[in-house]
């Protein structure tokens, strides 16, 4: 290697020191050692739930609020304490936690019993007996535990949303079967419009007891943050006003602890990107623009597909003119849904999905008159114009338009 080659190959490598000591901290598997801003939380869940090591049934619980706001983590924190009890005093305590998330585990009513089966050590095929035969296999194993079963069903909205609420129903009603044992249910959720729809027994069965989370305020996330941070990056790489920033960001929208930490995180990969030595303030504002771009993606990417060609169809038919109208989108839209096979849908109900794309916050419509022919609806993207091409992209793969 030339002597000059040499020396720059050493000047990267210093500036590409890492700025992190443990990145690990800010990941979404990471479990804090303590739990801030939730003693209130803690305390009614670990009272309602008590009961348990006494072997006698606790109250079901339904425990809300919005997303980041320390659920799971609370959830988790009492469970492992709970269980550390038991261990030592040498109390059979069965608790079985769901996150009803996960695809594989809660997709069908069929999965999610298979699944709470085998944490009693009874395999199910993953497809092919009846539903009832499951239903037995699950009821006989927790006759056999000869106890309160705890089931902690997180994210219960999700599940909810994919089979009804037919398992939930089934579930609350076992208990009437059983003889030796009892089920006491835990669910958890950030989404509580899922309770408008299920029958109103398995709604009061659930609710017995809830408890809300709040939402974390500035100072709370300020602090949550630092914590992390000091044991995340090196000492002295987060510039003053960096984590305060963070936080006002997130507390401006719904106080998520989650999307601070990965603020934070994404901000430290962009200045260790940019040969920064430190965070930097406009290092947050270059990662809040980037988490937006992913949110954006996913969003179109997870719509509906009939959503998905009247999106396209608004920014296609942008190309062509400035002003986006309600009339020629739809146009686009039905020669798009012949072209891929797709049944067109009336302009009302088009209409209608132009409204909910103004709701998620992907465009801006005006009503506006066009003299005598009438009234029509111009549209306007609020996305950053940067994110377009990307966004037509996805949707033509998605749609296989190409
Ligand atoms: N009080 C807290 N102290 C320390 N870290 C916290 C606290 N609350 C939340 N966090 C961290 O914030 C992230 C989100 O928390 P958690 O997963 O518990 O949120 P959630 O309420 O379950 O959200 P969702 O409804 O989206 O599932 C996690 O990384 C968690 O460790
Ligand atoms: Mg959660």
């Amino acid at each position: 290697m030339l002597k000059k080659s040499l020396t720059v190959f050493f000047e990267e490598f210093l500036y590409k020191e890492s700025l992190f000591v443990d990145k690990s901290v800010l990941l979404a598997s990471y479990i804090p050692e303590t739990v801030y801003y939730r003693d209130i939380e803690v305390n009614k869940i670990a009272a309602i739930l008590a009961p348990l090591l006494k072997r006698e049934k606790p109250s079901n619980l339904f425990i809300y609020g919005s997303t980041g706001s320390g659920k799971t983590l609370v959830v988790k924190h009492i469970i492992d304490n709970m269980e550390e009890v038991s261990k030592n005093k040498k109390i059979p305590l069965k608790i079985v936690y769901i996150n009803c998330k996960l695809k594989k585990v809660a997709d069908t009513e069929y999965r999610l019993i298979a699944q709470l089966a085998s944490f009693f050590g009874k395999s199910i095929p993953p497809t092919g007996l009846p539903t009832d035969e499951v239903y037995k296999i699950f009821y006989n194993a927790v006759e056999q535990e000869r106890g309160i079963v705890l089931l902690v069903l997180d994210e219960i909205d999700q599940l909810i949303k994919r089979t009804g609420d037919n398992v939930l129903y089934n579930l609350t009603r076992i208990n009437e079967e059983l003889k030796n044992s009892q089920i006491a249910l835990v669910g958890v959720s950030n989404n509580i419009t899922f309770m408008e729809n299920i029958d109103v027994r398995v709604k009061s069965s659930l609710s017995e007891e809830d408890v809300l989370f709040p939402p974390y305020n500035a100072f709370e996330i300020q602090n949550i943050l630092k914590e992390r941070a000091k044991k995340a990056f090196k000492e002295n790489v987060i510039e003053q006003g960096v984590i305060e920033k963070c936080a006002a960001y997130v507390a401006r929208e719904h106080g998520d602890a989650r999307k601070a930490i990965e603020l934070l995180r994404v901000a430290g990969e962009i200045a260790e990107r940019s040969k920064s030595k430190t965070v930097l303030t406009e290092h947050i504002d270059e990662a809040e623009e980037k988490l937006e771009r992913e949110k954006i993606f996913d969003i179109v990417r997870t719509q509906p597909k009939q959503f998905q060609v009247v999106l396209f169809s608004i920014l296609s038919t942008k190309n062509k003119n400035l002003s986006i109208y309600t009339g020629e989108v739809y146009e686009l839209y039905k020669r798009l849904c012949f072209k891929i096979g797709l049944r067109p849908l009336t302009q009302r109900r088009v209409s209608h999905i132009i409204g909910e794309f103004e709701l998620i916050g992907i465009i801006n419509t005006k009503t506006i008159s066009k003299g005598r022919y009438g009234r029509t609806r111009e549209i306007t993207l609020s996305v950053p114009s940067s994110v377009l091409p990307l966004t037509k992209k996805i949707l033509e793969e998605e749609l296989v338009l190409t």
